[in-house]
């Protein structure tokens, strides 16, 4: 325990694993993103020179790293969560490695080291939804969406069939790789369904993607459905450039204009239609499988 942690003088490269840095059979290379939860680093495994992505757990409001790169506990108080947490998250790594998919990151393996644990994920090239929404560096087209949701829907269904929900599809989770082949990222709050056990880890919610029965946490009522809501409200936020009004908002007052009539003859009507079926607020009243979504909008895997 690291008594004397001041987050005002705590030295800013000690936020990071440094360039260079050996840990397990990789060097770190450089830091690819960071969030509350976590780092992700770019590196090579040492024998082959083969690059991976590392995911480190680190949540930065419960512990931090101090000189030799072990992370520990901010206060006695935090210690309890963040081993709980380190715990969810090695279950996560285990979770994805069972599940393999062209459209779903494949973990290679998972490890403890500096006292947190780390998933050694492949390293994939490309660009993240939200990146490419917010630069407007292509045109939506019908054909980009169905190009880019048709493979991930794929993605999720297999998922569904191994009866895990996602949680946190969102375009800052799809990775977009040439061709327009994505590829869904992050399973920091994937759940068994149905009557996945609560879990012991602060809800992620990500505001405008995340349907009404994941904010108010009635978790008996999470289902492939939830991760449909989600889709549609990524889809929707190609159409929009902007992510949809939260479902919070959206119940107390329903702000969100239909997508067909926001989008009225710039995109096929059942297309449309189909979106805002699955951004329905009530979850019951949404299509319920990936199949029933995918009819709708009238995209069909190829055999
Ligand atoms: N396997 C990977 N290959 C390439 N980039 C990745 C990979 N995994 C994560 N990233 C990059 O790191 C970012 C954060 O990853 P993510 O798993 O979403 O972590 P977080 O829990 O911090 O949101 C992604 O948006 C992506 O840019
Ligand atoms: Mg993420």
């Amino acid at each position: 325990m690291a008594e004397y942690y001041d987050p005002a003088t705590y030295p800013k490269e000690w936020n990071y694993l440094q360039p260079g840095t050996i840990i397990d059979q990789y060097v770190i290379e450089r830091e690819l993103a960071h969030g509350g939860f976590s780092s992700v680093y770019l590196a090579r495994q040492r024998d082959d020179q083969i690059q991976v992505a590392i995911k480190e757990y680190l949540p930065r409001k419960l512990a931090h790293r101090t000189w030799n790169n072990k992370v520990v506990a901010n206060d006695e108080e935090n210690l309890r969560l963040f081993q709980c947490g380190r715990n969810l998250f090695l279950e996560e790594a285990k979770v994805l490695a069972t599940l393999k998919h062209p459209n779903i990151v494949e973990v290679v393996s998972f490890f403890s080291a500096n006292s947190t644990v780390y998933i050694v994920m492949t390293y994939d090239y490309g660009v993240a939804l939200d990146k490419l929404i917010k630069k407007k560096k292509m045109k939506v087209t019908l054909e980009f969406l169905q190009t880019v949701f048709n493979a991930l829907l794929d993605g999720v269904e297999m998922m569904h069939q191994h009866h895990f929900v996602h949680l946190d599809i969102k375009p800052a989770n799809i990775l977009i790789r040439p061709g327009y082949n994505p590829l869904l990222l992050d399973f920091g709050a994937v759940q068994a369904f149905p009557g996945g056990e609560q879990k012991q880890r602060s809800k992620v919610i990500s505001k405008g993607f995340s349907p009404v029965e994941q904010c108010h946490g009635e978790t008996q009522l999470i289902g492939p459905w939830t991760d449909l809501y989600a889709v549609a409200a990524s889809i929707r936020s190609c159409l929009d450039a902007k992510a949809p009004v939260s479902a919070i908002e959206r119940i107390k007052k329903d702000t969100l204009v239909p997508a067909v009539k926001a989008h009225k003859r710039k995109f096929p009507d059942a297309f449309l239609q189909a979106i805002d079926w699955a951004m329905t607020i009530d979850p019951a009243n949404r299509p319920q499988s990936v199949q029933e979504f995918r009819q709708a909008l009238q995209i069909f895997n190829e055999v």
